[in-house]
């Protein structure tokens, strides 16, 4: 993995291709089905410009959009943005209050777009702890979506890994309880069916911008098998150019899935 982080670090002068070229290229090899990002890397951005950490949230949203464009362009099925974790709430309460009005305001410059491209919305978390005003909007993403066909796009807001498992495995029992299923029939599958992904692929490619090489506690049951690519650069400097070097790492990669 370092070897190929390296590769990708050192190609990214005068002697990568454009960004036309490295596109051409990943098109004609298979896509990863589903993408999962950790956006890091906004509030050093707006530090490094003498800015608050807020700029630097505004920055990252422009990404969001380049990014859901770019995926859907590639045909790629599942986009999923950890966009708020639980453990998010211990930030400044202006900053919280911040990234509580995104959604409202994605809704207002956004949702058109999402239509026009058939891009369902589906909102991974426990959001009844946001405010009224994002919940509301994050409901009117999910019903004005619902039928759209094409890309799912789900926001990981107020979300964390165990939490989502020690639910599906309350969940469980009580459908054990209640006689809706036998113990027996507890597997992988199940499990997967009581998560909040429920009905979706497992990530093919999970990306963590900003130089932090760990998952914060992001989809821990879904990517068992992900293939997992880390990057220096912050996220509202991740380009689009930057999403394609990530699927052409990933499409040089050999997946076994534990087999040889
Ligand atoms: C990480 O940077 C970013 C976040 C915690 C949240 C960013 C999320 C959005 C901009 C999108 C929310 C929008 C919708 C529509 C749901 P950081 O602040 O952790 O950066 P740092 O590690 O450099 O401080």
């Amino acid at each position: 993995m370092i070897k190929s982080m390296k590769r990708l670090m050192g190609s990214k002068g005068n002697e990568t291709s454009s960004a036309e070229d490295l596109l051409e290229k990943i098109k004609k090899a298979p896509m990863p089905k589903h993408v999962a990002i950790i956006t890091d890397g906004n509030g050093r951005w707006a530090k490094k410009r003498g800015m608050p950490r807020t700029a630097g949230h505004a920055a990252g949203m422009k990404r969001i959009r380049e990014i859901i464009r770019a995926a859907d362009d590639l045909g790629v099925e599942v986009l999923t943005f950890y966009s708020f974790s639980t453990e998010n709430w211990k930030r400044p309460k202006d900053e919280v209050e911040y990234l509580m009005k995104l959604p409202m305001e994605f809704l207002k410059t956004d949702l058109q777009e999402l239509m026009k491209r058939n891009v369902k919305v589906r909102i991974l978390g426990g959001i009844s702890k946001t405010p009224d005003y994002t919940q509301k909007a994050l409901m009117e993403f999910e019903e004005k979506t619902k039928d759209n066909t094409g890309l799912i796009l789900n926001f990981a807001i107020n979300y964390g890994a165990r939490s989502e498992i020690i639910e599906a495995v309350h969940r469980i029992i009580e459908d054990i309880e209640n006689g809706h299923i036998d113990k027996g029939e507890v597997n992988e599958e199940l499990m997967s069916e009581y998560l909040l992904t429920k009905g979706l692929p497992d990530p093919d490619l999970v990306i963590r911008t900003s130089g932090e090489i760990r998952v914060s506690n992001f989809l821990l049951w879904q990517l068992a098998y992900s293939e997992l690519w880390f990057t220096d650069v912050l996220w509202p400097d991740f380009s689009s150019e930057c999403f394609y070097q990530a699927i052409e790492d990933f499409q040089h990669r050999s997946r076994r899935f534990g087999a040889v």
